[in-house]
């Protein structure tokens, strides 16, 4: 497996190419959490008045005084070159401050796509449609857009490739000199995947293709900037300041200390926030060249073309069974877009296929290749919801054919190591089988089945059941993280970290931590966060890994807090320190012994303030840290229209602690929302002729609504703390949640209609050609 280590697991793709601080020490670390008091219970959100009043403010609710308004020109064509491109007329309208384009000084800056990888920041070779040619910054956002339509541009369109099926062919337009290949084909292989088929009993063989989803935050990508002399500040919609201060420092040339970076509310990310963009470097040169503040956030239509996308992917599966069901073999094959840049199109595609079932014998191939469309971004749980797409049908197929129940085929091959990472580490814990046992019972899945095989094939409308289970490849956390906790002489807390709070309730979960170590109403506990002026440096919010990283440095450091609080209680009330518990606000001596509320302590009042610092300590050397999950549901399918109407689904998912019950319910129902998008509804269209993008609204592009979520989406969070995984025992959960629901509704389809989908997102008219199909066949 040379030169396998390098490029695997490949879970830490959120922080790729970013220089990453060591966490200076360690430190001590407290013990493991026992049973808890406050964590694990359900508290509603610390900013939940912020958020419902509107009083929050994102960043693109910012308006400052002699703001600009930034609007950036782009190339309408998947490949093009300009020939010319006059900026005169718009230079002259009112209302225009600047005009950049690769005709001003702005030009000489290179724009990094990937480590190997970069344009001019306006390079008239354009690649894809939405390339950046030329920005304005305006008095007002109409002016903005009439200078753009009084730029003058000739294109010479050139031939494009814009299906990932056709990249590789023999005369397809080349979108890179050296060809179409991001990279030479990754390949992982252990055990003897021939031998592993001849072992079998049954071997199927099947394709299977995912459409390309199109990120879609509520909030629009973009940004405020403003210099102050030459520092720079800007507020981004981010999943993580550091890295947007990194990306900027890097491409203009200053040192990191002049950047400010500022995010204390962002409305979804999902990973197409993890970096920059060209739009952020654009808003920061327009406002330099301006002097004003400049203010400059996509359209819908602009985030579609070029704020990143969840690669179309072509997949093929081979897997072998013995009628017992041991699965002997697995072979894969996979070919994924990564747009117009290196992006990782095929990355972590085969991931599920390599880790999630016990399988000695598997070989996969996966390769990237370029197109003429957006480059990818980082999407929920990268690659995984695709793998899972050909897995996990696959897994219901071979059940079917060796007449064995899909949860007693998956419980047959549960691994209690991860078999594809170097070495083949233990779990520090896996639910995955209490997944599949206790989310089956809960949903009533042998009663569903029955029903479902008594079920009469006729009439409109068939209902059918399915599932899907899953791991996540990350989701572990680690160092870096430090975080500074304040107490203050009323016993009110401060509580000072560098990540991003991007939705998910991260501010929540660290307050409950603060409180359940100290005692302390959360409505006392003041967070300041995502500031890389003046709070501690993190990690971008990504790979589902902000809580296992940032809860135990912040426990330390409120265990830091509390040490001192004992210190001082004891001098004071004259007894032991190991004789003193903390305990809602007041320090109190064992028995009847003596005691003193926090903000009594004569020491806390002469000192004003206690600081404790925590640190983020190292994982477990040997261990693989990963949560896993299952999900059943019912769908019913009306087999004259095409229509699946999804009734019902049970998520049964292990991620360590359950730390805030409401923010892990919450995250429960978003994953399986995005997981429905992915199996039903969601696909870039881009038009076979013009490779130009079809859908570029909310009208054509296809998200799920209240109406397609069923009100009964049953979380069933399996509690197991982890103690060896961290000190809260908590790992990740906004992933893995999304990756198996669009197989479990594709099995459940099958199961109502006898026709398998190997194609998301199963709109209407393509189950209607499979129907059609199986009629004639039938
Ligand atoms: Mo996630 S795709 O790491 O934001």
């Amino acid at each position: 497996m040379a030169g396998e280590k390098a490029r695997e697991p490949r879970g830490d793709y959120y922080r790729q190419d970013q220089r990453i601080p060591e966490t200076p020490a360690p430190g001590e670390q407290p013990a493991p959490w026992g049973e808890t008091q406050v964590v694990g219970r359900a508290r509603p959100r610390v900013d939940a008045y912020e958020r419902v009043s509107g009083s929050a403010r994102y960043p693109s609710d910012l308006v400052l005084p002699g703001m600009l308004y930034g609007a950036i020109l782009r190339c309408p064509h998947p490949h093009a070159r300009v020939r010319k491109c006059d900026t005169d007329a718009a230079v002259a309208l009112p209302g225009v401050h600047a005009v950049i384009s690769d005709a001003t000084a702005e030009a000489r800056l290179r724009w990094p796509y990937g480590p190997d990888s970069s344009s001019r920041l306006f390079d008239p070779h354009c690649r894809f449609e939405g390339e950046c040619v030329a920005a304005v910054a305006a008095e007002s956002p109409h002016q903005a857009r009439d200078a753009l339509a009084a730029i003058a541009v000739d294109y010479q369109v050139l031939d494009h490739v814009s299906d990932e099926r056709r990249a590789l062919d023999a005369g397809a337009a080349a979108v890179h000199s050296g060809g179409n290949r991001v990279e030479p084909t990754a390949v992982h292989e252990r055990g003897d995947v021939a031998a592993g088929f001849a072992a079998a009993d049954v071997v199927l063989e099947q394709s299977y293709r995912c459409a390309c989803e199109l990120h879609t935050p509520l909030e629009l990508h973009g940004c405020v900037a403003r210099w102050d002399g030459d520092r720079l500040t800007l507020w981004e919609s981010s999943q993580g300041v550091f890295a947007i201060q990194q990306r900027v420092a890097e491409v203009l040339g200053l040192p990191l200390s002049r950047v400010r970076v500022i995010n204390h509310y962002m409305g979804g990310g999902f990973g197409s926030k993890l970096q920059a963009g060209k739009y952020t470097l654009i808003a920061a040169l327009l406002a330099r060249r301006s002097a004003r503040p400049v203010k400059l956030f996509l359209s819908r239509a602009e985030t579609y073309l070029a704020a990143g996308n969840r690669p179309p992917t072509s997949m093929r599966l081979k897997a072998g069974v013995t009628a017992d069901g041991r699965l002997t073999a697995l072979e894969f094959r996979c070919t994924g877009a990564s747009g117009a840049y290196p992006a990782g199109g095929a990355a972590l595609v085969d991931w599920q296929i390599r880790d999630l079932y016990t399988c000695p014998n598997v070989r996969t191939e996966a390769d990237d290749v370029y197109i003429h469309a957006g480059p990818a971004r980082p999407f929920r749980a990268p690659g995984h919801p695709q793998g899972s797409w050909a897995l996990e049908q696959m897994l219901d197929a071979l059940a079917r054919e060796i007449d064995m129940d899909p949860v007693a085929l998956r419980l047959a091959n549960v691994p209690d190591k991860s078999q594809a990472r170097e070495g083949q580490p233990p779990y520090s814990s896996t639910g995955l089988a209490r997944c599949l046992r206790d989310g089956a019972e809960a949903f009533g899945w042998q009663q569903a089945r029955e029903r479902s095989a008594e079920q009469k094939r006729s009439g409109d409308k068939r209902r059918g059941v399915g599932m899907a289970a899953c791991l996540w490849v990350a989701g572990s956390g680690g160092p870096p993280s430090t975080v500074v906790l304040k107490l203050f002489a009323d016993g009110s807390v401060n509580l000072n970290m560098g990540a991003s709070d991007i939705g998910t309730g991260t501010k929540t979960v660290m307050a409950l931590v603060v409180a359940e170590e100290l005692g302390v109403r959360s409505d006392l506990i003041q967070i300041e966060h995502a500031d890389t002026g003046s709070t501690q440096y993190a990690t971008p919010s990504g790979g589902s890994k902000t809580v296992p990283t940032e809860a135990p440095a912040v426990r330390a450091a409120a265990v830091a807090v509390k040490r001192e609080l004992l210190r001082m209680g004891a001098a004071q009330l004259g007894v032991a320190v190991d004789q003193l518990t903390l305990r809602d606000g007041r320090l109190a001596a064992a028995g009847d012994g003596p005691s003193a509320a926090v903000a009594e302590l004569d020491e806390l009042s002469r000192r004003g303030v206690v600081v404790g610092v925590g640190h983020r300590g190292p994982n477990p050397e040997g261990l693989a840290v990963c949560p896993f999950g299952a999900q059943f549901c019912e769908v019913e399918v009306d087999v004259r229209t095409g229509e699946v109407r999804l009734l019902r689904l049970t998520a049964a998912q292990e991620s360590g602690r359950v730390m805030d019950r409401l923010t892990f319910d919450s995250q429960v129902v978003g994953g399986v929302t995005m997981g429905i998008g992915f199996g039903l509804t969601e696909e870039r269209v881009l038009d076979g002729p013009t490779g130009k993008l079809c859908n570029r609204n909310w009208h054509d592009y296809k998200l799920p609504t209240a109406l397609d979520v069923p009100a009964r989406v049953q979380s069933l969070p399996i509690d197991l703390p982890d103690p060896r995984a961290n000190t809260t025992g908590a790992k990740g959960l906004g992933e893995p949640v999304t990756i198996p629901t669009a197989a479990a509704i594709a099995n459940a389809i099958f199961d109502a209609t006898g026709v398998r989908p190997t194609e998301s997102p199963v709109m209407p008219p393509r189950l209607l050609a499979l129907l059609a199909a199986a009629r004639r066949e039938g």
